[in-house]
């Protein structure tokens, strides 16, 4: 698999992708808290651009075989004294299972890190989204809390737990140190008073308790 910046071309693949995923990705997208969001490919790989052209985000499409599988941004790049970013990924049902994610999770904390001159990188993810967690649990992104209400998605604010690694914590980079197995297995444990936390939250919002 690679990753590599999104071009406009990606646009038509990318469409397919998102319309033929509708259900598989529903649940942990980002939504608009003020409005329905567009649906224009070409418009979101543009603005993804004009992001990376102000040192904002980059903006990778996620290949595997050389078809198209996914996409994983990084945003809110903050340099300076903070050095940090966040980032968001997905792929499509047929390729999940396969590593793609951690994988290229760890190509672009990596990338960050040595090229983009980072120091912090962060994921957020929602406490019903197992896959996710694993994605985390696998490269060793450290637990720091939980975020009430944090992101809008699928239509409502949620609460996400946070995950973060910091440049000083590898000797050697994310994906090296996956690959050698030398990821410290308690790094991604979510404290159980937290979990509960998030379960009950869940379940308030689904109207189970
Ligand atoms: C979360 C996601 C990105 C994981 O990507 P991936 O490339 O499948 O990651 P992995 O191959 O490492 O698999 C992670 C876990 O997914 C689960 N999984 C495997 N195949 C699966 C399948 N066909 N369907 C659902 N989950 C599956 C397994 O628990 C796996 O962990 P394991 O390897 O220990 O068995 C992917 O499931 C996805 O795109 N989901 C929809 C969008 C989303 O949730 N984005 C993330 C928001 S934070």
């Amino acid at each position: 698999m690679v990753i590599r910046p999104i071009r406009l071309r990606d646009a038509r693949a990318l469409e397919r992708e998102l319309i033929s995923n509708r259900s598989w990705l529903r649940k942990w997208e980002a939504t608009n808290p003020h409005g329905p969001m567009s649906f224009d490919t070409r418009a979101s790989i543009r603005s993804l651009q004009n992001n990376a052209r102000l040192g904002h985000g980059l903006a990778f499409a996620i290949e595997f075989d050389g078809e198209f599988a996914g996409q994983l941004n990084v945003s809110s790049i903050t340099y300076g004294s903070l050095g940090s970013a966040t980032i968001g990924y997905w792929v499509s049902e047929r390729f999940a299972g396969k590593g793609v994610t951690p994988t290229a999770v760890a190509l672009a904390t990596d990338f960050c890190f040595s090229q983009a001159g980072l120091h912090r990188m962060e994921i957020c993810i929602r406490p019903e989204n197992e896959p996710s967690l694993r994605v985390v649990e696998k490269l060793g992104f450290r637990y720091e809390g939980l975020r009430r209400r944090y992101i809008h998605i699928n239509g409502d604010w949620r609460d996400h737990f946070c995950f973060a690694l910091v440049a000083e914590e590898l000797s050697a980079g994310v994906l090296r140190r996956w690959l050698d197995d030398q990821v410290p297995p308690q790094n991604a444990v979510i404290p159980a008073a937290d979990r509960a936390a998030a379960l009950t939250a869940v379940r308030l919002s689904s109207g189970t308790v």
